[in-house]
């Protein structure tokens, strides 16, 4: 039967690809939204033109994975918004290049995409704007700024969705939102940041990259916003090859339903991180054990330019194992907070457990020390972190202190661990 169906094949080969029938649908789905003009990625890939000229370059990077970016590795979990070609699409763009890049029939090319930078779910309640234009050079390396802009809320309210809209979409990379309204011990409006923002906000809002669209709260769960808030924003701007500015704003959209639910941040942090200079394979591991049932909605993991896969999972009182999150080839520059495509549910005693690997050898290409250096904790763009973020919601919404409780407990141990830590024998 096997023979059969592969004679008939060859007696009728597929005909080639061509651009407008069999590629263009794939770049308009998976490309377009970064590839065209104005926007982050160095050039676009709408017309044929655009294409055909970098057709054995589109086909390495779609073979190897690398574009479009996306790191967690497939048949783990499964995400929300993923940017992944099938198997068949990375074919299709292999066969086309392969033979001879072909246009086809130009009657036949669907119509392009349309990209616009109106709020995607209309006039937002509140913009919170950047008060002035924000100069970025011609080159040099990546900025990572993080920006303080007061909110002017009179009153209280409740966060229903949230959209960050860069003015110049060339040099914008991605972004995290925050809300804070300790006065805090930051009053500067804006400020050098990297790893961290350099302040424990008050709200998380969530993260921004290009084509990841508005950020909505889960249904029931509108985090509340407290007059006087601040919005804090941390902005990766990559330089382009001239001088750029930018005045991003971000659209708040407000509803009055107080949360019945409410997300928190089980965080499986380290800072026991001292990585000896050359060390391909260093390991850094934490655990945490909820005290009660969660749905874990999202995962956002956390480390700086050595780190290369990031593991997580949660060994089930019966002793089976659930991944949340297997990702290789971590790139700091993209890194995306995962939402489940549906939630994953995890009983009481559940143990979650998390494994970082870092690579501080010459031959990764991220090491910002040439030659390696000793890297410990930190802050800074070569210190390190680890960090696995689960979005959780208690199944049991009485457990909720129970679950604030435990957390405070481990932030409370990991907190004396650093000024207790006994010097590690080598
Ligand atoms: C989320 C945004 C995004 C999406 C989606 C995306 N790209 Fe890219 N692409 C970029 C950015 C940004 C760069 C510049 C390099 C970098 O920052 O990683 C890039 C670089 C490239 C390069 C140049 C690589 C090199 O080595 O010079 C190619 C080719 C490319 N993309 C093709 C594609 C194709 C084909 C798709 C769809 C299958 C795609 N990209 C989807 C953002 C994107």
């Amino acid at each position: 039967m096997l023979a059969l169906l592969l004679a008939a094949a060859a007696a009728h080969p597929a005909p080639p690809p061509v651009f407008t029938r069999d590629i263009a649908p794939i770049l308009y789905k998976h490309c377009a939204v970064c590839h065209h003009t104005g926007e982050v990625a160095p050039f676009p890939l709408v017309t044929f033109d655009d294409a055909h000229k970098r057709a054995r370059l589109i086909a390495d990077v779609t073979r190897t994975r690398l574009m479009p970016p996306w790191k967690p590795v497939p048949g783990y979990n499964h995400f929300a918004n993923e940017r992944r070609l099938t198997e068949a699409e990375i074919a299709t763009i292999q066969r086309w290049a392969a033979t001879g890049a072909r246009e086809g029939d130009p009657a036949k090319l669907p119509p392009p995409p349309q990209f616009n930078n109106d709020w995607k779910l209309g006039k937002p309640d509140l913009i919170v704007q950047l008060p002035e234009p924000f100069n970025i050079p011609a080159d040099g390396p990546d900025i990572y700024e993080c920006f303080i802009v007061p909110m002017h809320l009179a009153k209280s309210t409740y966060i229903r969705a949230v959209e960050f809209r860069p003015s110049n979409r060339r040099v914008v990379h991605h972004s995290l939102l925050f809300t804070d309204i300790s006065q805090g011990i930051l009053h500067k409006p804006r400020y050098p940041c990297f790893g961290t923002v350099g302040l424990f906000p008050t709200l998380g809002l969530g993260g921004w990259s290009p084509g990841m669209g508005p950020i909505r709260m889960l249904d029931g769960a509108a985090p509340p916003l407290q007059a006087g808030s601040k919005l804090v924003a941390q902005v990766h701007y990559h330089p382009d090859g001239k001088p750029e500015q930018d005045q991003w704003s971000v659209g708040f959209y407000f509803t009055d339903q107080a949360p019945v639910r409410r997300v928190v941040d089980v965080g499986l942090t380290s800072n026991d991180i001292d990585i000896p200079a050359g060390d391909p394979h260093y390991v850094v591991r934490a655990h945490f054990t909820i005290p009660v049932a969660i749905d874990a909605v999202g995962i956002i993991p956390h480390a700086h330019l050595l780190c290369r896969e990031m593991r997580g999972w949660a060994i089930l009182p019966d002793g089976r194992k659930q991944w949340l999150l297997n990702l290789r080839d971590w790139d700091f520059n993209w890194q995306d907070q995962f939402q489940y495509a549906h939630p994953i549910r995890l009983p009481a005693d559940s143990r979650l457990e998390m494994e970082f690997v870092y690579d501080n050898s010459a031959a990764n290409p991220r090491n910002p020390n040439s030659p390696p250096k000793r890297v410990h904790y930190g802050p800074g763009t070569t210190d390190e972190m680890a960090g696995l973020h689960v979005q959780s919601i208690p199944v049991n919404m009485d457990d909720l202190t129970e679950l604030n409780q435990a957390l405070w407990g481990a932030v409370m141990r990991s907190v004396g661990g650093s000024f207790y830590r006994l010097p590690k024998s080598k």
